[in-house]
């Protein structure tokens, strides 16, 4: 068998096309553009790269966005500022919020993302936020869980009664999208299995997966024996190798030896990422538009 390639990368560019239209009907009704602050700290290259693909893709669908640079050597009560004051205009109007992690060793990542008042938080962190999609009415729901669901969605994978399977239980993407895939509705009403570092017997479970989610960080973890042939394979995993220092991407799954037993399988890069960053400029749009009570 060789998988179905489910091409992020298309659908990322679909979805900028009607945002884009959504924007400037935005832009007629309130006479400016959305805005999104973009607070990045320190000079990870990784971090430096992903908040320039955010601008640019921002830039695309005419939302207005601002990079604000914090050094690397700042403390959490200076960022905790920096961020209550965005929030409160000192860098002018703005309707969403997004704090690039991670966050330097020193920082109190969640005194900073708590900063984030729940109405710009387009990343969909706040406890406010989190709590509405654990309830099922979501508001902000983070992009990526967000894009994952909908690249399924897209490829008309039935995920109603289907056994999805979830490596990694992180707040940013395995337990969001754990919560999604088992919410009421399209792309919901899965049976969910979430798997973690502890999980015993990690290849039976993924094994019993009709739809398997990694989101690791480990190059490799996901290798053939573990799917079940004809399974659809997300790979959230962005991992950076190559002898030259890390300028080669991959995910968390053995690609090319995976694909032949998949039924489905979405590439690194070009998968979940560009679906990301379009979940992103989505949540600024619902963010601006709630604030002027045109949704
Ligand atoms: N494509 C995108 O747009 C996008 C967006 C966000 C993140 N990512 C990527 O997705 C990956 C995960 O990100 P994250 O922020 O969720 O990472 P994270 O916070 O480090 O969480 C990793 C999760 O994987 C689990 N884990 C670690 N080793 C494992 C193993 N051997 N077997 C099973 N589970 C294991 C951890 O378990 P414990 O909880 O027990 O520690 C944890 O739940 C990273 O590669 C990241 O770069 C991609």
């Amino acid at each position: 068998m060789t998988a179905r390639i489910l091409d992020g990368k298309a659908l990322a560019a679909a979805i900028e096309g009607s945002l884009h239209e959504e924007v400037e009907a935005f832009a007629t009704a309130s006479g400016r553009a959305p805005r999104l602050v973009v607070v990045l700290v320190g000079d990870l290259p990784a971090s430096a790269s992903y908040v320039a693909a955010k601008a640019r893709a921002a830039a695309r669908v005419g939302i207005d966005a601002e990079v604000v640079r914090a050094t690397g050597s700042c403390d959490t009560a200076s960022l905790v500022a920096l961020v209550r004051g965005i929030a409160h205009g000192s860098h002018g109007p703005v309707d969403g919020i997004l704090v690039q992690l991670p966050l330097p060793r020193q920082v109190d990542t969640l005194a900073v993302l708590d900063t984030v008042p729940a109405d710009l938080d387009v990343d969909g962190f706040h406890p406010e936020n989190a709590g509405l999609l654990s309830q099922g009415r979501p508001r902000f729901i983070p992009c990526t869980a967000a894009g994952v669901q909908r690249l399924l969605v897209d490829a008309r994978i039935a995920t109603a009664g289907r056994h999805a399977v979830i490596v990694g239980r992180s707040d940013i993407v395995g337990k969001p999208l754990a919560l999604l895939l088992a919410s009421r509705g399209p792309g919901g009403d899965a049976t969910v299995t979430l798997c973690h570092s502890r999980t015993t017997d990690l290849a039976d479970h993924c094994r019993a997966a009709d739809i398997l989610v990694a989101a690791v960080g480990q190059p490799g973890l996901i290798t053939a024996d573990m799917v079940r042939p004809g399974a659809t394979v997300i790979d959230v995993g962005i991992n950076r190798v190559g002898e030259d220092g890390g300028s080669r991407l991959v995910g968390d799954v053995d690609f090319a030896a995976v694909a032949a037993v998949a039924g489905a399988i979405t590439p690194v890069p070009g998968g979940v990422g560009p679906l990301t960053v379009a979940m992103l400029l989505a949540n600024t749009l619902l963010a601006a538009e709630l604030r002027i009570g045109r949704r």
